[in-house]
């Protein structure tokens, strides 16, 4: 694809929001990092009584901040908990939005009219890994210029991530400074962001413990799952899988 660098203005409700909601981070000692219970499609009421301590400070700030509330159904919490060894990836690899609802064909529908709607809480707290969400920053414009539908036979993240990672390869091949282009999330952050806002996992640079907290509001799940997971997985190394 010939990318042409104009700007192209977004509907503002659509805006991609990445910002930092905590000044001081959240910390743990790998101890209890291990021992945090991983929760899948939890509700906030869940997650305060079956989470461990991380858990339980990431969804008391998101409740004292007001950004997620107990009396309303539209907020589900996932937390996991990984040993990573260098080179493996905590999800799946590649560049991606979250919760984007998805067609019939299983792929996502970008004009789908919940997507301004939506929005998530991130938070990752590293024991050693290194394994850390990359942000596309919003000032790139890539994302504008990305196809809306998969091409037969792939599917559309691992087609957007392969479109992405070229935009940045050739930016930083012309001199651009890559950092202002993706933010790393720093361990113990609390990042909002939005069903814009493309992200990606990372591989592991060493040996450690990870910590992964995600609320996510309004993804028309039609009620939490509160369930306990007790296996978690690690991904192969390749950057543009996608699903
Ligand atoms: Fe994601």
């Amino acid at each position: 694809m010939t990318i042409d660098f104009v700007t192209i203005p977004r509907q503002s409700e659509e805006m991609p929001m990445l910002s930092r909601l905590n000044e001081q981070p959240f910390v743990a000692p790998v101890e209890l990092l291990k021992d945090e219970p991983m929760l899948f499609s939890a509700s906030p009421q869940f997650a305060l009584q079956e989470g461990g301590p991380l858990t339980l400070e990431a969804t008391t700030f998101l409740l004292n901040a007001g950004e997620i509330s107990l009396d309303r159904g539209n907020v589900v919490i996932d937390t996991r908990v990984h040993m990573l060894k260098p080179g493996w990836i905590p999800a799946i690899g590649g560049w991606h939005c979250d919760a984007i609802p998805r067609g019939e064909d299983g792929q996502p529908v970008l004009d789908h009219p919940a997507i301004p709607g939506i929005r998530h809480y991130l938070l990752v707290v590293d024991c050693g890994t290194g394994s850390m969400t990359e942000f596309l920053n919003h000032g790139s414009l890539i994302t504008e210029l990305l196809q809306k539908v998969a091409s037969p036979g792939k599917n559309l993240w691992g087609e957007h991530s392969e479109e992405i990672n070229t935009y940045l390869s050739d930016l930083v091949e012309l001199g651009a400074d890559r950092s202002e282009y993706v933010t790393t999330a720093e361990s113990g952050a609390l990042y909002k962001f939005s069903a814009r806002d493309y992200h990606r996992a990372i591989p592991a640079t060493g040996h450690g413990w990870r910590y992964f907290f995600r609320a996510s509001v309004n993804t028309m799940v039609k009620e939490p799952l509160n369930e306990i997971r007790k296996q978690v997985q690690v991904y192969l190394p390749h950057e543009d899988l996608g699903w």
